[in-house]
């Protein structure tokens, strides 16, 4: 089957499809018993990523289960800043840490020297995926937008507040782009090596996109974005690209006016019938749903799909969360997600 004919990439190109396709972010992890013993097998999570037989396994255990008609390599948005050289570590429990960039003087230790080099395993499990996805499912490949990828670099880690980004963004304005420039190139060139071992659609996550303010949007989120978009679609002009630039508001207006970006995903944020009127007669949209409507289950999962579908189901749409599934989600209320979304078929 050609990329074109799945139905995951028809909905990216904007053709109607007899249901919308669905996969779902972070639908690979914890809160499935076979994820929990591979990555106990693997030893630490950057071991996981960096080994293409098992980081190929985990990412099939989702298709197996639920045959979603998408799946996403297996990796993590700070594969970047760790193959730049930045000291990187997933404290058990607590979340990614990273020895935090502090200024100028720091520059000197990033490097894109190796990037491949050290991104080589990434690039095997996307090819290996490519031979034992079945014939309808689509590869997705991904990677962090800049502002994002700098929130943990400059923050170690994660943050409530993102301070330490702010001040950089605010106060040392052309440094801070300095960043993000280096940022742009390495995460074009990390995706053009992914479409060339069998990605067939690519999304950028932005999950802190949501705490720029409105006037600067453009510069620190949407502008890096689409000059990542840009020269990867200038080496392979078909690849759908998927933004998402989560908790950015009517912000999502001006991504919705991007000639690169193909599709929306859309955090839980803004009301169904808007989305419908401004967004989705733009641009393909997926999402949207609660991640916690999920672990929830029952009957609120249900009034809370059949919204979704009815607002948005008439257009160009992949079904999604709002944010990646929970770790503490019951895997037979992602069974009945599935059943409530495609039916029978
Ligand atoms: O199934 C998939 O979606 C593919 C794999 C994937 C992971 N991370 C695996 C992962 C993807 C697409 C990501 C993206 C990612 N990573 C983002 C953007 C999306 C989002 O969630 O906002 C961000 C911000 C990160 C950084 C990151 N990685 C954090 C903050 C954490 C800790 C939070 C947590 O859930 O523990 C990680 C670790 C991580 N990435 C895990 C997984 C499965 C859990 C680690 C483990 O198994 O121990």
């Amino acid at each position: 089957m050609r990329s074109e004919e799945k139905i995951f990439i028809q909905a990216l190109q904007g053709k109607k499809t007899s249901r919308p396709p669905i996969w779902l972010m972070r639908q690979a992890g914890r809160y499935l018993p076979e994820y929990k013993e591979v990555r106990k097998e693997a030893g630490s999570f950057l071991d996981l990523c960096f080994n293409p037989e098992l980081a190929t396994e985990v990412t099939l255990q989702p298709i197996r289960r639920y045959s979603f008609d998408a799946s996403i390599l297996f990796s993590d948005i700070l594969v970047i800043p760790h193959a730049l050289g930045q000291k990187l570590w997933f404290a058990e429990g607590e979340g990614p840490k990273l020895e935090a960039l502090k200024g100028e003087e720091d520059f000197e230790h990033l490097t894109a020297a190796n990037l491949h080099e050290i991104l080589g395993p990434v690039y095997q499990t996307v090819r290996n995926l490519r031979q034992s996805l079945p014939k309808e499912t689509a590869l997705i490949g991904f990677a962090g937008a800049p502002w994002t990828v700098a929130s943990y670099m400059i923050e170690g880690g994660g943050t409530k507040d993102f301070m330490k980004l702010k001040k950089w963004a605010f106060g040392k304005p052309a440094l801070f782009q300095r960043l993000i420039d280096l940022l742009v190139d390495v995460t074009a060139d990390y995706l053009l090596k992914q479409v060339e071992a069998g990605a067939e659609a690519l999304q950028i996550f932005d999950s802190w996109a949501g705490v720029i303010p409105a006037a600067e949007l453009k510069r620190w989120s949407l502008d890096p974005i689409e000059r990542i978009a840009k020269k990867v679609k200038a080496a392979h002009p078909s690849i759908p690209v998927i933004a998402f630039p989560r908790g950015v508001g009517l912000g999502y207006l001006s991504f919705a006016e991007s000639g690169v970006i193909d599709c929306l995903s859309l955090d839980q944020g803004l009301p169904l019938s808007w989305i419908k009127s401004n967004l989705q007669s733009k641009k393909v949209v997926q999402g949207n749903l609660d991640p916690v409507s999920l672990l929830v289950g029952g009957e609120h999962l249900e009034t809370s799909v059949g919204a979704i579908l009815k607002n948005l189901d008439g257009g160009p749409f992949v079904f999604n969360l709002g944010h990646g599934i929970i770790q503490y989600t019951n895997p037979d209320h992602v069974t009945l997600l599935v059943e409530l979304v495609c039916g029978s078929d």
